[in-house]
C-alpha cells in the first residue's frame, strides 16, 4: 500500500516504491528499495527529489503525528475524478484495504495491539477517494463476496460514515475519527468463535447472547490498544443501541445516544443488509433503504437518516427500478431536490422480455415515473453487470 511523503520525511527502514520527478536524473537506478542508511537519504535530498512514495506494507511507516498534515494536503490536492476513473482507484483501494484490515484483525486475534497507523491510512485513502468522487467508493464497496464480508464490511462502513459525516458538515477531525470508528466498530467480533460468525442458520438464544457481547469486547480491545479517541470507543460500544431504548448493550434512549453512534447504526445496518452473509442474501440497496426508513424514530434517528439519504440517495446508484412505461432502468444519478425521481438508464422491456437499447432519462424531465424497485438478480443481472452498464452515464 503506497503512501506519498515529503522526501525530508524519509527514514531508515522505509521501503521506497517510487521517487517523485524524472527518475533518470536520480542516482538511484533501482527506484524500489529499502532505505538502509542516512547516506541514502542525504543522496535523495541532494538529487532534489521532492516527493517519495513509500510502501507501508514492506517497510516503516511515518510516525502518527505526521499523518494528519500529509493526509490533509493530499485531500486538498485531489482533483475531482470521473466516476469510471475513480471506480478503478476504488477497486485498488479496496484490494489493498482488505490486506491491511486482514493483517490488523489477525494481530488483534493473536492478542497483539491494534495497529492504528495502518487503520488511519485506510481512513485517509477512503476520504481522498470520496473527495475525488462522492459515489465511486461507496458503489464499489457494496460489491463484496460472502467470504470477504468480515473485512470489507468494516471498510464499507468506514467509507459510509465519512460520507455521512461530510454531508452533516462535521469538522474534518471528527470525520476522520468517524472513519476510524467505522473500521473498528465490529472489532469485538474477533473474540467470537468463527463457527458463530459463519453460522448459516438462526442463532440459538445462547448464541445470540454471546453475539450481543461484541460491543463491550470491542471496547476492551480498543482500550488495550490505548486508542483513547472518543468517537471510535463510543461507536464501538454503542452502534447497536437504538433510539427506542431496545438496543444493546445498555438499552440507551434517543437523547443518550451520540450522533456518531446513530450514524454507525444506519451505516452498519445498510451495509449488512446489502451484503451477502452466511445467513443472508444481499438485498437491493432500495430494499435496505426501505427497511431503515420504516424504522425511523423506533430504531434509527430521523436527522441522521435524512443525511444518509442525501449521501447515497433514496434509490442509491445501481438500484433497478420498474418504470410506468414497463421498462426496467438502473439508477445512474440523483436529483437532490427530487430524490424519488433520479436519473436512470433504461435497459430492459418487461412486456417484451427483451433487452432495450440503453437510454438515459432524467425522471424530473420525463413523462415516465417509478412504480417499484426490483431485485436485479431476479432479472438475471449481477450488480457487477449493472455497474458496467450504468457507470459510463454517472456524472
Ligand atoms: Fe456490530
Amino acid at each position: 500500500m503506497l503512501r506519498r511523503i515529503k522526501a525530508e520525511q524519509l527514514q531508515v527502514g522505509m521501503f521506497v516504491s517510487r521517487l517523485g520527478g524524472p527518475w533518470i536524473n536520480h542516482p538511484f537506478w533501482r527506484s524500489r528499495f529499502l532505505v538502509s542508511s542516512d547516506e541514502q537519504i542525504e543522496q535523495i535530498l541532494a538529487a532534489n527529489v521532492q516527493d517519495v512514495w513509500i510502501d507501508i506494507l514492506k517497510g516503516r511507516n511515518l510516525p502518527m503525528q505526521s499523518t494528519p498534515e500529509v493526509a490533509d494536503s493530499e485531500v486538498d490536492a485531489q482533483p475531482e475524478s470521473g466516476f469510471e476513473d475513480e471506480l478503478e482507484h476504488a477497486r485498488e483501494l479496496i484490494k489493498s484495504g482488505r490486506a491491511v484490515i486482514g493483517s490488523i484483525f489477525n494481530d488483534v486475534r493473536m492478542g497483539h495491539a491494534l495497529e492504528t497507523n495502518g487503520a488511519l491510512l485506510l481512513v485517509d485513502s477512503a476520504s481522498t477517494s470520496l473527495s475525488r468522487h462522492s459515489q465511486a467508493l461507496l458503489a464499489m464497496a457494496r460489491l463484496k463476496a460472502k467470504d470477504d464480508y468480515t473485512y470489507l464490511h468494516s471498510y464499507s462502513v468506514c467509507a459510509l460514515m465519512i460520507a455521512v459525516g461530510r454531508t452533516l458538515k462535521l469538522p474534518d477531525g471528527e470525520v476522520r475519527e468517524l472513519g476510524l470508528a467505522g473500521l473498528v466498530h465490529d472489532i469485538g467480533k474477533l473474540t467470537l468463535p468463527e463457527s458463530l460468525l459463519m453460522k448459516a442458520g438462526d442463532l440459538s438464544p445462547a448464541e445470540y447472547e454471546q453475539m450481543r457481547r461484541h460491543p463491550s469486547a470491542g471496547y476492551r480491545i480498543l482500550n488495550e490498544a490505548r486508542l483513547y479517541t472518543n468517537i471510535p470507543l463510543d461507536v464501538c460500544v454503542h452502534h447497536h443501541e437504538r433510539v427506542d431504548g431496545k438496543g444493546y448493550p445498555f438499552g440507551l434512549f434517543e437523547s443518550e445516544i451520540s450522533v456518531h453512534a446513530k450514524i454507525a447504526a444506519i451505516c452498519d445496518t445498510y451495509d449488512s443488509l446489502t451484503s451477502p452473509r452466511p445467513n443472508h442474501l444481499a438485498w437491493s440497496p432500495a430494499r435496505a433503504m426501505e427497511y431503515i426508513a420504516v424504522r425511523v424514530d423506533t430504531l434509527f434517528d430521523r436527522r441522521v437518516f435524512k443525511a444518509f439519504t442525501r449521501t447515497v440517495g433514496i434509490y442509491p446508484l445501481g438500484t433497478v427500478l420498474r418504470l410506468r412505461s414497463g421498462r426496467l432502468a438502473v439508477v445512474c444519478g440523483q436529483n437532490a431536490n427530487e430524490p424519488l425521481r433520479p436519473r436512470v438508464m433504461t435497459f430492459y422491456s418487461v412486456s417484451q422480455s427483451a433487452p432495450l437499447p440503453h437510454e438515459v432519462l432524467d425522471l424530473t424531465q420525463s413523462e415516465d415515473s417509478v412504480i417499484a424497485f426490483e431485485d436485479a438478480r431476479q432479472w438475471g443481472f449481477t450488480d457487477e453487470q449493472l455497474m458496467a452498464m450504468y457507470a459510463p452515464h454517472v456524472k
